[in-house]
């Protein structure tokens, strides 16, 4: 396994990778690249990207890099956990190819002043609490596709508004890759895995498992004929305040697509949640579909 940092070099070797790793046979083809997006500190669900990265595609190429510019200035780039060593260990295991980790510089030099905004998407939920974030993660998703160009890139649904953002980014720039979305890999309580959850102590630990609770209760509610969006919302809210190490930042039924708050559930609803624990941010949703098909209340 290779790591590189510098996007020149990056983009060299992998032509070289496409060629060696392609078919010979007449008319040759190139072998295909599979892209696993991430900020490292690897954990499960990073690993079942990459898994799924390795089964569909001759070549993978994670990426390792804690971008800046997704990152408000009162937040945690600086503690944002860090171990490339701990990560080139598991990535290797994993079975990537080639792992790009590059340097801020690297990737925003010295008169860097181009970024790309997916309007709508962008300032809702997440967005409304962490102003130019998607700005951030549209910019530095852009970039890696142009330095990898990969035919396939993977993500987890964990984090559903930036699945949308990306989806909505490369359709309106006509963009190549394929974008593939696993499901929230979760520990064995139900919380969401995250490089995040290394911030919480033991208490806190105990406290966040209020998040995936309620959305399992959220579930059992819709599927059993739940369908006003408002006292789905207000139910949510009550029993995530019930834990008093939890602090709400939004809750969302939304039409999982445009993001647009619902007053009634149709036929595809995501109920998604960012929820403080101590100084903590954790966020979680949940999908579901063809609820058309299942009785109303
Ligand atoms: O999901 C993440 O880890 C990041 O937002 C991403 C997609 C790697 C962009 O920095």
């Amino acid at each position: 396994m290779e790591i590189i940092g510098d996007p020149q070099k990056l983009r060299k070797r992998l032509d070289e990778l496409r060629v060696e790793r392609g078919s010979g046979f007449q008319p040759p083809r190139a072998a295909t690249v599979g892209l696993v997006p991430t900020m490292g500190y690897l954990h499960e669900g990073h690993l079942a990207l990459v898994r799924a990265a390795r089964q569909d595609n001759e070549l993978v190429v994670l990426s390792i890099f804690v971008n800046p510019v997704q990152f408000g200035p009162q937040e945690d780039y600086e503690e944002y956990p860090r171990d490339l060593k701990r990560d080139t260990n598991l990535a290797q295991e994993a079975g990537v190819d080639l792992i790009f980790a590059p340097k801020a510089a690297q990737m925003y030099p010295e008169g860097y002043r181009t970024f790309v905004e997916v309007e709508g998407l962008s300032d809702k939920l997440c967005g409304a609490s962490r102003p130019g974030h998607f700005r951030g993660v549209a910019t530095v998703v852009t970039k890696l596709f142009h330095i990898v160009g990969p035919d396939r890139a993977y993500f987890g649904q964990k984090d559903g508004q930036q699945v949308l953002v990306i989806k909505r980014l490369v359709q309106d720039l006509n963009m190549r890759v394929e974008i593939v979305v696993l499901p929230t890999v979760r520990e064995k309580d139900g919380l969401a895995v995250s490089s995040r959850n290394v911030y919480l102590g033991a208490e806190e630990r105990q406290a966040a498992r209020v998040i995936p609770d309620t959305l399992h209760w959220a579930e059992a509610q819709v599927r059993a004929g739940e369908r006003d969006a408002d006292r789905l919302r207000e139910a949510i809210r009550e029993r995530i305040a019930a834990e008093p190490l939890a602090r709400i930042d939004y809750v969302s039924v939304n039409d999982g697509h445009e993001l647009e708050e619902v007053d009634r559930i149709g036929d595809r609803v995501m109920v998604a949640v960012a929820v403080w624990i101590g100084k903590t941010r954790l966020i979680d949703n949940i999908v579901l579909e063809g609820l058309s098909r299942c009785g109303e209340s």
